[in-house]
């Protein structure tokens, strides 16, 4: 037992005692591709697991041991569901009997690249009707440093419970990288930092008993920022990444054999790889938190803004690429059928948040062509008032042009470059190839 803990404070040490001895009670709130793997960590490791989310649909889905989410599949879901160990509910009554709760809500970005606090507001208000003392509350939403001090804390607190005594409030970053096979909630090290050194302690004994590396932090703040340097990093190499394309794409040099030769250097390089533009629910829109948070303090978030810029044009140049590539074959856009291989937003998964191909197909599409797309693992899209459906990969064949906007394994690349007209591919997906028909980024 640590320092903190050995302290008289009778209900810490009640906490962590149920949490040693895995009779905690354990809440997961929000049940999505962050909270649902999270759970089934928990249950596996011996809680007993109550996961909430406001939707009806997915609460029934895991009560029937059905998966939604890429990572988690039902064979692993189905048996701690029927062993009692995880169950669903919409219902925040719930609350009352639980030891410990991990917040895993949607943290958006409104129209105006300001945070979307409202999920994180609405759960925590209903969590703060239903607290008790003893309760271990955690955030794992990607937000901006000092939503947990200044936002949640106030809220939890408004009842008189005192943190750090009577409640316990932590911030822990959640970094899980849907689709990567060798990296996932249980491997993947996990920061945490609490409100005060007895909320550090127990959130550090809470995550140790299911996941296998946790790294405790002075403060939520620490925590809180650890999460926007890691996609501010990501976000502005990428942004490097693609203003290299586009400088090579000018000068004729092919970008990708670039990278890859200069990341046989040892050490001081690490690649990072151009495409047609950001996806996803983080690496677009965790580093304009910090942007907005930075401005309230005078500062401006200069490397972010540049990056986000470069970033957002990529699927303009993705369609520019599309335009060459047809003048070259004496065609124009408009009238002419594009297919578009890959719609969700990175390989493998079926996730079509933020997407890139999103912002490609309807920049074709306000040009004039026929959009069609084959995604493996999105079977019907909605855009822009269309109601689409994935067309087998052979379609690429018919259409004037096929565009490889995410690489997913599943395609085969040989049997496009056969059939297909001309190919744009976005993603060196066709790496070594050589054809006419190929135009690479
Ligand atoms: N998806 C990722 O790869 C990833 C990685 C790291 C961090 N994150 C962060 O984790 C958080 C959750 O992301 P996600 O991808 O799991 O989102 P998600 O949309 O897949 O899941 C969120 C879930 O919360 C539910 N929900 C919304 N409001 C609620 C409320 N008031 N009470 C209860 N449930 C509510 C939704 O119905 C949904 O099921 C976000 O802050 C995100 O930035 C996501």
């Amino acid at each position: 037992m640590s320092q903190t803990l050995s302290s008289p404070d009778t209900i810490a040490k009640e906490l962590a005692e149920k949490i040693r001895s895995r009779g905690a009670r354990a809440g997961v709130v929000g049940l999505g591709y962050v909270g649902l793997p999270l759970a089934v960590e928990l249950a596996k490791a011996g809680f007993e697991v109550t996961g909430i989310d406001v939707s009806e649909a997915k609460t029934q889905r895991v009560n029937l041991g059905d998966s939604y989410v890429g990572d988690i599949s039902s064979e692993v879901l189905e048996p701690l569901v029927r062993s009692g160990k995880l169950r669903a509910t919409t219902d925040f009554a719930a609350v009352k009997d639980l030891d410990t709760i991990n917040i895993c809500v949607p943290t958006p970005l409104r129209k105006t690249k300001d945070p979307d606090m409202s999920y994180i507001v609405s759960a925590c208000e209903k969590i703060a009707m239903q607290l008790h003392p003893g309760m271990l509350v955690i955030l794992e939403s990607t937000t901006y440093p000092g939503t947990t001090d200044e936002l949640l804390l106030p809220m939890l607190s408004a009842n008189g419970f005192a943190v750090g005594r009577d409640f316990f409030l932590c911030f822990s970053p959640e970094r899980v990288d849907p689709g990567n096979p060798k990296f996932q909630t249980v491997n993947i090290p996990k920061v945490v930092g609490g409100c005060t050194p007895a909320c550090t302690e127990l959130g550090r004994l809470f995550y140790s008993q299911a996941l296998e590396h946790v790294v405790p932090v002075s403060s939520t703040r620490v925590a809180e920022m650890v999460k926007l340097l890691e996609n501010t990093f990501r976000m502005i190499n990428i942004g490097l990444a693609n203003e290299i394309a586009l400088m090579c794409d000018r000068m004729d040099i092919n970008v990708w054999e670039v990278i890859d030769a200069a990341a046989t250097k040892p050490f001081g390089f690490m690649p990072f790889y151009p495409g047609p533009g950001l996806g996803g629910h983080c690496i677009p829109i965790d580093p304009f938190y910090l942007s907005w948070k930075t401005k309230q303090a005078g500062i401006e978030a200069r490397f972010i803004e540049l990056a986000g810029y470069i970033n957002g044009q990529m699927p303009h140049f993705v369609v520019e690429k599309v335009q060459d590539a047809l003048n070259n074959a004496v065609k124009a856009v408009r009238g002419s059928r594009i297919h578009i291989l890959g719609v969700a937003y990175k390989r493998d998964i079926d996730d079509v948040r933020e997407s890139p191909a999103l912002d490609v197909m309807l920049l074709l599409k306000r040009l004039g062509a026929t959009v069609s797309y084959s995604d493996p693992h999105v079977p019907a899209l909605h855009l822009d008032g269309l109601d689409l459906v994935a067309q087998p990969p052979e379609a690429a064949g018919a259409a004037d042009c096929a565009v490889i906007v995410t690489d997913h394994s599943a395609f085969d690349y040989k049997a496009l470059v056969q059939n297909a007209q001309l190919i744009v591919d976005t993603r060196n997906a066709l790496r070594g190839v050589q054809s006419p028909k190929i135009v690479r980024l």
